[in-house]
């Protein structure tokens, strides 16, 4: 196992960050920790980097302790923190440089520089950059040492969509390369694309976990089949309701004979049906079940 944590408390004060967390996440995995602000992901992360120290419980990150692990470990690992704080007037070339030379196996400048798209602003200074250059050059810092094991903290939060594919291949590249990641994001999509599981966290507590495609019951959920009907046309009676914005919705456990029934009626109608969609529930609506953000809550 590259991560192994077991009872992980972290308390400030009063609030209880982290409260008895376990997880494992294996070699070559991609893990990301979802949840939303203030659940305890950034604490749960900066312990398992030897940022913080845990209150309780016992963590094990490449087999070392991160809380005495010291320079060797530090050298195993990459990160990218939610906030960092680099030296503004550095240029982008020169930041990589010094951050590269803490470790003993760094990547090149201009490889790195290529992989998070900067070449246009190698030699700009850090204080110039746009949010999302920022960004991309701390993604660059994080892998700078070509970790084993790589901590991501929302990695692509700022991010314009294109930039945010481009982190995406580059994560997918080094997972491709057997790295570990751990990461965080607000992004469903983004857990969806990269994670091989995800774990849920609310007020501390992992409240779920499993792959993308099953946490939560999500194979298992019924199919939603959803369509709209041109004005003055009288629903089919299938069991649809209708919803705000003119768009009948139907919970359909078997799909299959549910979808043919409607088209049946359809075709013998001659009505179109638009924007005809079915689809089991997202990520997304999942997450929101499992963190009681859903609509109305
Ligand atoms: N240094 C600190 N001192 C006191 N409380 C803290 C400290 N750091 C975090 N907390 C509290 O711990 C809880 C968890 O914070 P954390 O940053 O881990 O959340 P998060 O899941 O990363 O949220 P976000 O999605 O907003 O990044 C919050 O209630 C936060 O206020
Ligand atoms: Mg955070």
């Amino acid at each position: 196992m590259a991560i192994e944590v077991t009872g992980l408390v972290k308390t400030y004060g009063e609030t209880r960050a982290v409260n008895g967390v376990d997880l494992t996440v294996a070699e070559g995995e991609v893990f990301a920790l979802l949840g939303p602000n203030g659940a305890g992901k950034s604490t749960a992360v900066e312990i398992l980097e030897g940022h913080r120290t845990a209150t309780a419980g016992t963590v094990r990150v490449l087999g070392i302790d991160p809380e005495t692990g010291g320079r060797d470990y530090r050298e195993r690992i990459g990160i990218v923190l939610q906030e960092t704080a680099i030296e503004k007037e550095l240029s982008v070339r020169e930041a990589i440089d010094i951050y590269g030379a803490l470790y003993p196996r760094r990547r090149p400048v201009g490889e790195l520089i290529e992989i998070v798209g900067l070449e246009a602003k190698s030699d700009a200074r850090i204080k110039t950059l746009s949010g999302g250059q920022r960004r991309r050059l701390e993604l660059a810092l994080g892998i700078v040492g070509d970790p084993e094991l790589l901590f991501l903290d929302e990695p692509t939060t700022g991010f314009d969509p294109s930039a945010r594919r481009q982190a995406w291949t580059v994560i997918e590249n080094l997972a491709g390369l057997g790295k570990t990641i751990l990461l965080t994001t607000h992004y469903m999509d983004e857990a969806q694309a990269l994670s091989d599981r995800v774990a849920v966290i609310r007020s501390g507590e992992i409240v779920a976990e499993g792959t993308p495609e099953t946490i939560g019951g999500r194979a298992d959920a019924a199919t939603v089949i959803s369509f709209s009907l041109p004005p003055g046309t009288r629903p089919p009676g299938l069991g649809e309701t209708l919803e705000e914005g003119g768009l009948y919705v139907m919970t359909a456990p078997e799909a299959t004979s549910t979808l043919h029934r409607l088209t049946s009626w359809a075709v013998a109608e001659g009505v179109e049906l638009g924007s005809l969609r079915v689809e089991k529930p997202s990520l997304e609506d999942i997450y929101l079940e499992l963190t009681g953000e859903a609509a109305g809550e």
